[in-house]
């Protein structure tokens, strides 16, 4: 929609420092309107996140700056003057299941006047669904897309002026934004983004038209924020980009390969994770950096999509079967006990029952620990949207379940090995679905859920797993008195 506005004003500046993470003053000012700054102080504000890892960091940045403009966390919607969607383009399904969403909220409205609804991410992007607003859904407070989201404390006291839906949406970033300040969830795992949109342009993928070309953040920047991290009790993090192998290319280096490195020496951090790493351009030097450096964890997510060459290239994707599978061996012998997950798309346009074998037999090849697979959705606007598709919604969900059957099997041996095994587990919280059984992750990203006393949360413990299921493991602490394993009401 509208291109090229606004600039920070030096001019603009907010005088008082809000209590959340962030180390550098002059950047927290420079991203909120003095005026702005605790503006709204008593409001409170709720943000649904759909999508990546990216998406909730957005959500972590959005709630920084709200904080800093005096809102605080609502308990449910009932109680919030603000809701956000932030959402996601990647597949159809998501997108209808929002607009249900926002629909469903608009009667709040009645009981609170004043209560503005917005919807932001990767959706906001699309030329489609801003046209969607404006005809089906115009009482849509704010619309905003991802490279205005510094925006946000302006756009929200327009729209609060306004009868009008206020519509901001730049086609493309206007400068890097850095220093925005986060109100993160967790007080042990961050995320920090390296690297924003992508270059790849694989032909199904919605990413590049709705996050722009890759732009790295400097490497003084991150390690500032990580260093901080570190400094504030955080144990974990993870880099975040669309490719992370190519981080620095734009800047000239240093590369993803020094990244990690340097990630790893920061104090108190004693894990590192990265997502997501593309096949393409993943390096020897990246993966003497992975096996070198202590604090990275043994697991590497590295989406292979296909197991057909003939459908790797026509989405494009850059690399071969051999040169995965000779990528994975390579993998393996650096990094022992490491574990690799995958994202893989069936039904990708005319791929064929031989096409499908392939895949299969690849994955029986691979041993992946975890597949996350996709039915292939068609996006508007990218090239395989409008390639032939001959191929049935009921073939494309037939081979889903045999490809998922197949994985289920291997992801449930790989955990029940671990049976009878002691692993590092950190303790991250309580368990979503159970608030006397806690939740933590092995290094090589296992969840594992064990009944012990609260004072471990956050903490890094060994633990013995006593039983395995396809997606979870349950352990007990070797030093917790008797009584007190996991049980299997988790
Ligand atoms: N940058 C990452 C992927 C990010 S998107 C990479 O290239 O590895 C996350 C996953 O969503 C992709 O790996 C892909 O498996 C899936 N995906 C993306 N577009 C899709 C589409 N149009 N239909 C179905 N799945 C899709
Ligand atoms: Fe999408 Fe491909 Fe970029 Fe990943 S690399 S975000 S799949 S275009
Ligand atoms: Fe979705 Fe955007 Fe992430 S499309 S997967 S939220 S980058």
């Amino acid at each position: 929609m509208s291109e090229g506005v606004g600039t920070v004003e030096a001019s603009a500046l907010a005088v008082r420092r809000p209590l959340i993470e962030k180390s550098d003053p002059f950047a927290i000012a420079s991203s909120v309107r003095s005026d702005l700054v605790g503006a709204f102080a008593g409001k409170r504000y709720l943000i649904r996140t759909y999508g990546c890892q990216m998406n909730e960091h957005d959500t972590e940045v959005m709630a920084g700056l709200l904080q800093v403009m005096g809102y605080s966390p609502a308990h449910d919607e009932m109680d919030a003057d603000l809701i956000l969607f932030n959402t996601c383009a990647i597949r159809e399904n998501a997108e209808n299941k929002v607009f249900g969403e926002v629909g469903r909220v608009r009667p709040l409205k009645h009981r609170n006047p004043e209560l503005l609804i917005g919807l932001c991410g990767c959706m906001a992007q699309e030329k489609a669904v801003q046209a969607k607003v404006a005809k089906t859904y115009p009482w849509i407070d704010l619309v905003f897309g991802t490279h205005n989201l510094h925006r946000l404390p302006e756009l929200i006291d327009m729209a609060r002026a306004s009868q009008d839906t206020v519509m901001e949406v730049w086609d493309k970033a206007q400068y890097l934004i850095d220093d925005l300040p986060k109100a993160r969830k967790e007080g042990v795992r961050a995320w920090v983004n390296i690297q924003y949109g992508c270059n790849k342009f694989c032909t199904y993928c919605v990413v590049p038209y709705t996050r722009g070309r890759e732009r790295s953040r400097t490497l003084s920047s991150i390690l500032e924020e990580v260093r901080a991290l570190g400094q504030t009790g955080f144990r974990e993090v993870t880099v975040l980009g669309q490719n992370v192998n190519d981080y620095g290319i734009d800047l000239g280096g240093p590369d993803f390969a020094d990244l990690l490195r340097a990630v790893g020496r920061v104090d108190g951090i004693e894990r590192v994770r990265f997502m997501t790493s593309n096949p393409w351009n993943f390096t020897d030097r990246v993966i003497a950096a992975i096996a070198e450096t202590p604090a990275v964890c043994e697991h590497i997510h590295l989406p292979v999509q296909s197991g057909s060459d003939a459908v790797l290239r026509r989405m494009n994707r850059g690399y071969t079967t051999e040169y995965y599978w000779r990528l994975v061996q390579k993998i393996r012998a650096a990094i022992p006990g490491v574990a690799l997950s995958t994202d893989i798309i069936v039904g990708f346009p005319t791929e064929t029952e031989r096409d499908f074998a392939d895949t299969l037999e690849l994955v029986r090849d691979a041993q992946f620990d975890v597949a996350y697979t996709f039915i292939y959705s068609p996006r508007q606007g990218t090239p395989a949207a409008r390639f032939e598709d001959p191929i049935t919604p009921e073939q494309k969900k037939d081979r889903l379940n045999r490809l998922m059957d197949l994985q289920n099997g291997i992801s449930r041996t790989y955990n029940e090995r671990l049976v009878g095994q002691t692993v590092e587990v950190l303790v991250e919280g309580v368990s979503r679905t159970n608030e006397n059984v806690l939740a933590g992750r092995t290094r090589t990203n296992k969840i594992v859920l064990l009944k012990a006393p609260k004072t471990i949360v956050h903490q890094t413990v060994s633990v013995t797993i006593e039983s395995a299921q396809t997606w979870t493991l349950r352990g007990q602490v070797p030093s917790t008195p008797a009584g007190v394993s996991a049980g299997a009401t988790a």
